[in-house]
């Protein structure tokens, strides 16, 4: 099976094949994710928050990013993988945002970079793409914004911000990015952006419309304690059987109960023996 490619992706697209993409931060995840056939690893800066335990995503620092890409890249085969670039790491210089797009590649061994942003942004995404790196977009209630939203807040419901999104996915699709992800967008605006660019849209809270979908995996399997939003479904509820296996560990070892012979390793009678 090849690696999932900006033209598989496309191809998926035009053959109405919906692309699935999940985010992963560690190797055993990767691992699980990628041979669970998923298209498209990103490693998102939700990471700052999921597996970091920070506030928000504005935390995560370049070399954060890059360790955690390492480790995931090292657990993928077949899936795309995507190297979220975090706050300050492309705002700067256009110099700096190329040679940090660079790191994720070089260091991370990813395929691909992710910014969030529209217009604003097309300088710095098409001298990303000069530098040879595929470039996902990211519109909508792009989580690095929150404070310039005032909180976590769907984005595109009047006329001028919902026009000013198609208008975003245009000029990125123009600029050349491969994919362009819409999260927390109202479905038919998100349906209607989908159907004014060629490239393929990856929703999050955005509906059913979008040519793939992406979530956040600690967020889908039900291990994350924070706040959840609304779109995400829990696939699983692994925090209670987490808990359960945790608490029986612990009763356990402390009852002498573990580990019982059959965790243990042998040595001969004569060995033993001589050891007198
Ligand atoms: O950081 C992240 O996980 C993301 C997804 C929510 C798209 O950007």
């Amino acid at each position: 099976m090849a690696r999932t490619s900006t033209a598989s992706l496309k191809a998926k697209r035009l053959n109405q094949e919906k692309i699935t993409m999940l985010t992963a931060y560690d190797f055993s995840m990767a691992n699980m994710v990628d041979e669970a056939g998923i298209d498209i690893i990103l490693v998102g800066d939700s990471l700052g928050m999921v597996f970091l335990g920070y506030e928000n995503t504005l935390s995560v620092t370049m070399d954060e990013m890059i360790h955690h890409t390492k480790t995931v890249s090292r657990g993928t085969k077949n899936a795309m993988v995507v190297g979220d670039m975090p706050f300050l790491s492309y705002h700067i210089s256009i110099e700096e945002a190329v040679r940090n797009a660079g790191r994720f590649i070089q260091e991370g061994g990813a395929q691909a970079v992710k910014l969030e942003g529209g217009q604003e942004r097309i300088p710095v995404v098409k001298a990303i793409l000069d530098a040879q790196i595929p470039v996902m977009a990211h519109i909508g209630l792009t989580p690095q914004s929150v404070h310039a939203f005032g909180g976590f807040k769907v984005q595109g419901k009047d006329l001028e911000t919902a026009k000013k999104l198609i208008r975003d996915a245009k000029a990125l699709e123009e600029a050349g990015v491969f994919s362009i992800v819409l999260e927390g967008v109202p479905t038919k605006l998100a349906k209607q952006i989908t159907e004014s660019v060629s490239i393929p849209t990856i929703g999050i809270g955005a509906g059913q419309y979008c040519d793939g979908q992406v979530l956040v995996i600690n967020d889908m399997l039900g291990m994350y304690k924070g706040h959840i939003p609304k779109f995400v479904k829990k696939f699983a509820n692994l925090e209670p059987l987490i808990m359960e296996a945790l608490k029986n560990y612990k009763q356990e070892v402390e009852a002498g109960t573990f580990p019982a012979d059959e965790h243990g390793f042998t040595i001969s009678d004569e060995v033993l023996e001589r050891l007198y």
